[in-house]
């Protein structure tokens, strides 16, 4: 059995990881439950398919999470303070904009053969333009290896097969932007 840490002397020791270009740090190895506290700034395209539920508690500053839905983005704002659980499977994408804002997620291990996913969406008309599956043995270490297949191909593969916009890769601000102008409705002419 493993002794308690008193968890705000854990955050000082870890608070270079839980910055750029880190950004997160798991409390424990090899447990059941998979604690990490997760630090801002942090913002991303990638959408996460769990096959389990995550518990969020946003304990310092602000965050956001964007969940992908039949074709609509929607956000369920992390206030400071905020606990949260998100059911398995929702695609959610969380953006932290905020430096030095600290939230703790708890996820469950996979078992061999339950995989999780992580997929990309059109920021024009939220269709799906790229989903890979995973056997994620480890959150901290799998996810560049992901992110890395996804912004190491070609425009033509990031075309959304329904309205053939080009997802901008990398470029999170690009999407992020490029989402927010289609969600604003134009004025009639
Ligand atoms: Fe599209």
């Amino acid at each position: 059995m493993r002794s308690p840490i008193n968890f705000s002397r854990w955050i000082e020791a870890h608070q270079h990881k839980l910055q750029p270009p880190v950004g997160n740090q798991q409390v424990w190895d090899k447990s059941e439950l998979i604690v990490t506290v997760v630090g801002g700034p942090n913002q991303r395209t990638d959408f996460h398919d769990d096959p389990y539920e995550e518990y969020f508690h946003q304990f310092k500053g602000n965050a956001h999470l964007l969940i992908a839905d039949r074709g609509k983005f929607e956000r369920v704002d992390l206030r400071e303070g905020d606990i949260f659980l998100l059911p398995a499977h929702v695609r959610h994408s969380p953006q932290r904009p905020e430096p030095g804002s600290l939230c703790t997620v708890i996820e469950s291990s996979r078992p061999a053969g339950v995989k999780d996913a992580f997929e990309w969406y059109c920021a024009h008309c939220g269709d799906l333009v790229r989903r890979i599956e995973v056997q994620l043995g480890s959150i901290v270490d799998d996810l560049p290896g992901v992110y890395r297949q996804f912004y190491e191909t070609t425009d033509e593969q990031r075309s959304c097969p329904s309205c053939g916009a080009v997802h901008p890769g990398r470029d999170w601000q690009r999407w992020h932007a490029q989402r927010e102008a289609a969600a604003t409705p134009r004025a009639l002419t």
